[in-house]
């Protein structure tokens, strides 16, 4: 990108339109009179910001490498981090009604149906990558599909976002498991980054995957993610504290009243912020090697940070 003056917005924009088309192309090859392709396009389309998707093109983009081959993956990620959404707003959840300025999909759907789409929606992103042709073009050499799959579904599993959102749930019974001091900011570090940090990881590497690019450079796109994906979650929790509902599309204060552990709760609003900050700025500093084609990378750490839905 040899853009002297890079802009953000226009970007973010522009990516995430050309996410959103190749998502509507996902949806229209299933049968739109069928409930649980009603309710799974609710949720996927509802607006939300495409952060996962994006990330995964911007660092394709870093690697100098022709970025739409990370489409493929680009809409499974959104598709596995839609499902994550609509499974976390269920009653035996966090119980939310509202998301992406919409109501939740149970709230529309009911119960049974949000859980099938969310399920729907996590089969089927692996499908778009055992079978990308058609929908995409280009698409990833078979080997980088192979490892895509791998990489995903290691960062969405057991070991990666499911595990977190366990731990978010029962933050203090698993902690008191492991023999941990509840509550200690390494513990919350650790949920953090597992539940959201593990699907923002495998976002950006998903892009250097995608387009074959050298371990090196994997490396350091690893360190940048690790501090965007803890500084995203972080971010979320301030928001949850005095972020707008009107512009989050979801509700605030329910953190609170839900007793979760979190990094206003732990350090207070004020160093919570400073951490973000801190988090943002080493994510920039790992990618120091980069040229300017990763420009787009280290904007979006900025933004990260200075979000406000
Ligand atoms: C919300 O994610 C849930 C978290 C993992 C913090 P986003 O803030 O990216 O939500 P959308 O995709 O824009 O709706
Ligand atoms: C959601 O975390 C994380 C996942 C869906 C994996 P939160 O429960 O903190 O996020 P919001 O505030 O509901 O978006
Ligand atoms: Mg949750
Ligand atoms: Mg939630």
């Amino acid at each position: 990108m040899n853009n002297p003056v890079f802009n953000l917005h226009t970007f973010l924009s522009e990516h995430k339109a050309l996410v959103n088309v190749h998502l509507e192309k996902i949806l229209l090859e299933l049968d739109s009179d069928r409930k649980l392709v009603q309710a799974m396009t609710h949720s996927l389309m509802a607006g939300g910001k495409r952060l996962r998707p994006v990330l995964a093109l911007a660092s394709a983009r870093a690697c100098g490498k022709d970025f739409t081959l990370a489409l493929p993956a680009a809409c499974a990620l959104e598709m596995i981090h839609t499902y994550s959404l609509i499974h976390d707003d269920l009653p035996g959840m966090d119980d939310d009604d509202l998301r992406r300025g919409k109501p939740t999909c149970h709230k529309k759907f009911g119960e049974a149906t949000a859980i099938l789409a969310g399920d729907a929606l996590l089969t089927h992103a692996f499908t778009i990558l055992a079978h990308p042709h058609g929908l995409f073009d280009p698409v990833p050499e078979p080997q980088n599909l192979l490892e895509l799959v791998a990489v995903i579904s290691r960062a969405a599993g057991v070991n990666g976002m499911v595990e977190g959102q366990m731990l978010d749930m029962h933050p203090d019974r698993e902690n008191k498991i492991k023999g941990n001091k509840p509550c200690s900011l390494d513990h919350l570090k650790n949920i953090h980054a597992l539940k959201t940090g593990q699907m923002i990881l495998a976002s950006v590497v998903c892009g250097a995957v995608s387009v074959n690019a050298p371990a090196r450079l994997r490396k350091q796109l690893e360190v940048y993610a690790s501090h965007v994906g803890l500084a995203f979650q972080v971010m979320d929790d301030i928001l949850n504290v005095q972020g707008d509902p009107e512009k989050m599309g979801k509700a605030a204060g329910s953190d609170v009243l839900k007793d979760k552990l979190t990094f206003p709760v732990v350090m207070g609003l004020g160093q919570s912020k400073a951490y973000a900050k801190k988090l943002a700025d080493q994510a920039v500093d790992a990618l120091d090697r980069f040229d300017n084609n990763a420009d787009p990378l280290r904007a979006i750490a900025g933004y990260v940070i200075n979000r406000d839905r």
